[in-house]
């Protein structure tokens, strides 16, 4: 099956990133598989090519705005549209993002918030005149729920224990930046939300997740493939809180 959707995964090579970009292959999309590294991302290209999908690899790392503007080129020339843009590259520091907030070095929050926060805007306005030609493009941030400040603020949830400023302050930046694209976009057909994977065993976290990525990806196949009357602005995706829900976050 194929469907003529063009998606682009950044951070596809491993983890959340490549299981996304299998199931919307198996959905017939064309995958663009963004990979800083080429070896690991033609590897990446490689089984899922084997898989049955149509996939290529997009030399990509959103923190360099050169490789940004050449990816953009390479989709617009290979393709002229781009109808899924899904804004998964993310890292979460193994030291040193861990600590209170007076512990907490701005060199830290620079390293993250390149890749978590400037990155997805970069990546996003070199692609949105790509996306504008595509009849209802989606763009799914991918975030998480402890960049929810409601979550983390509540004394009886399962994040109050957490004090921890660099990742969870760049996801509550990435959900401001969705619900601001969401909010210019509105009378566009193109719809912008962000997903919780819920907490999934990958390299981010030594594997210590108790969801697959392949669960965790199916939360932004859900907001990459949302109908015309789908919702737009929001933060979807599987809760650790309130007995583990699926649905709307608070942001
Ligand atoms: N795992 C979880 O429990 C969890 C929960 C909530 C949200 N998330 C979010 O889900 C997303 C995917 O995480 P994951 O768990 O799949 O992590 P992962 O296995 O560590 O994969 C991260 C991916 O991002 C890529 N990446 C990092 N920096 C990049 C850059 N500058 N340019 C391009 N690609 C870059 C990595 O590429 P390299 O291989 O080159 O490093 C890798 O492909 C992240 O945004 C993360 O914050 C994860």
């Amino acid at each position: 099956m194929t469907t003529n959707m063009i998606a682009l995964v950044t951070g596809a090579n491993r983890g959340i990133g490549l299981a996304t970009a299998r199931q919307l292959g198996a959905r017939g999309m064309t995958v663009l598989l963004g990979a800083r590294d080429a070896e690991r991302g033609r590897a990446a290209e490689r089984e899922l090519r084997d898989g049955g999908v149509d996939a290529r690899h997009v030399p990509l790392d959103v923190t360099d705005a050169e490789s940004v503007a050449r990816a953009a080129k390479l989709v617009e020339d290979g393709y002229g549209r781009l109808d899924v843009l899904v804004n998964n590259a993310g890292i979460a520091l193994a030291d040193g993002d861990r600590g209170l907030p007076s512990e907490t070095t701005v060199d830290t929050l620079r390293r993250l918030y390149e890749t978590n926060v400037f990155g997805v805007v970069a990546v996003t306005n070199a692609l949105l005149p790509l996306l504008r030609r595509a009849p209802a493009a989606r763009i799914v941030n991918v975030s998480s729920e402890v960049g929810s400040i409601a979550l983390m603020t509540n004394p009886q949830g399962a994040f109050f224990a957490l004090t921890s400023v660099p990742y969870p302050s760049s996801k509550a930046a990435l959900n401001m930046l969705t619900a601001m694209y969401a909010k210019e976009l509105r009378d566009t057909p193109i719809k912008v939300n962000a997903a919780n994977p819920g907490y999934c065993a990958t390299d981010l976290n030594g594997h210590s997740g108790f969801r697959t990525a392949e669960q965790g990806a199916e939360v932004s196949v859900h907001l990459a493939t949302l109908p015309a009357d789908g919702p737009t602005g929001l933060l979807w995706g599987h809760q650790m809180d309130a007995g583990g829900g699926y649905g709307v976050l608070p942001w």
